[in-house]
C-alpha cells in the first residue's frame, strides 16, 4: 500500500486537486486559533489549503514520498502510522482524515487514536468516499484490481467505531461522506 503512494506522490496533487475549501472549513468549524492534525495527510494538499485558517498544522502519514511533497510546501510533517500516533492525549483542537480511512490497516485503532489526540471540545472529521453510492462501489473494485488493500466502510460503520461518549453525526453530498465527531 505504501508503495502505491510512494509511486504516486510526485503526481498526486495534479491528479487530485483540492477543490472543496468552503465545505471543509464548514465541517471542521474553521477558522480557529489552535492546532490541526491532518492524519493520512499525504502530500499536504488539504493541509496547505487549511493552513491560513488555523495556527498550527501537522501532517502525519506513513508514506515517506508523500511527506516529501508536504515538507516542500513548508508544512510540519511526522512519519507515522495513524494506528500509533506519537502525540499525547488531547493535543489537537481539530483532527482531520481525508480519503485515507479505507487505506489504513486497522480502522478501529486509527479512530481510537484520532479521538485520543483530540482535545475535549475539539472536532474530528473523517472524509470518505460514500460507499453507499454505486460510483464508489466501482472505485472499490478498481482499487482491488490495482492490488490496493482498501477496505471501505459505510458512514454508519464508521460511526460505530467511535466511543459511546462521542457526539457523532454524518453529512453527505454526492459521492462524499463526512463523519463529524465532537469530544465531550
Ligand atoms: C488517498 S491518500 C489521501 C491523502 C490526503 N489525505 C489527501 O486527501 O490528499 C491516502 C493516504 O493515507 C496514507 N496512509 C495509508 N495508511 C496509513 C496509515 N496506516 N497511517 C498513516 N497514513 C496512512 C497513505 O500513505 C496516503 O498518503
Amino acid at each position: 500500500m505504501n508503495s502505491h503512494f510512494n509511486l504516486l506522490a510526485r503526481f498526486y496533487d495534479r491528479v487530485m486537486p483540492f477543490a472543496r475549501l468552503e465545505q471543509m472549513l464548514r465541517v471542521l468549524d474553521l477558522p480557529h486559533a489552535g492546532s490541526l492534525l491532518d492524519a493520512g495527510g499525504g502530500t499536504g494538499r488539504v493541509a496547505q489549503a487549511l493552513h491560513p485558517h488555523v495556527d498550527w498544522v501537522v501532517v502525519a502519514d506513513v508514506s515517506r514520498e508523500m511527506l516529501v511533497q508536504a515538507r516542500q510546501k513548508g508544512l510540519t510533517v511526522t512519519s507515522t502510522q495513524t494506528e500509533h500516533l506519537p502525540f499525547p492525549e488531547g493535543t489537537f483542537d481539530r483532527v482531520l482524515m481525508v480519503d485515507a480511512l479505507h487505506h489504513v490497516v486497522d480502522q478501529a485503532k486509527t479512530i481510537r487514536e484520532l479521538y485520543r489526540v483530540l482535545k475535549i471540545g475539539g472536532r474530528l472529521v473523517i472524509e470518505e468516499p460514500d460507499f453507499r453510492t454505486f460510483a464508489v462501489k466501482l472505485i472499490a473494485v478498481a482499487e482491488k484490481l490495482a492490488l490496493m488493500r482498501s477496505h471501505f466502510l459505510v458512514p454508519a460503520q464508521i460511526v460505530q467505531l467511535f466511543p459511546p461518549e462521542a457526539k457523532v453525526r454524518v453529512e453527505s453530498e454526492e459521492y462524499t461522506a463526512w463523519v463529524i465527531a465532537e469530544k465531550c
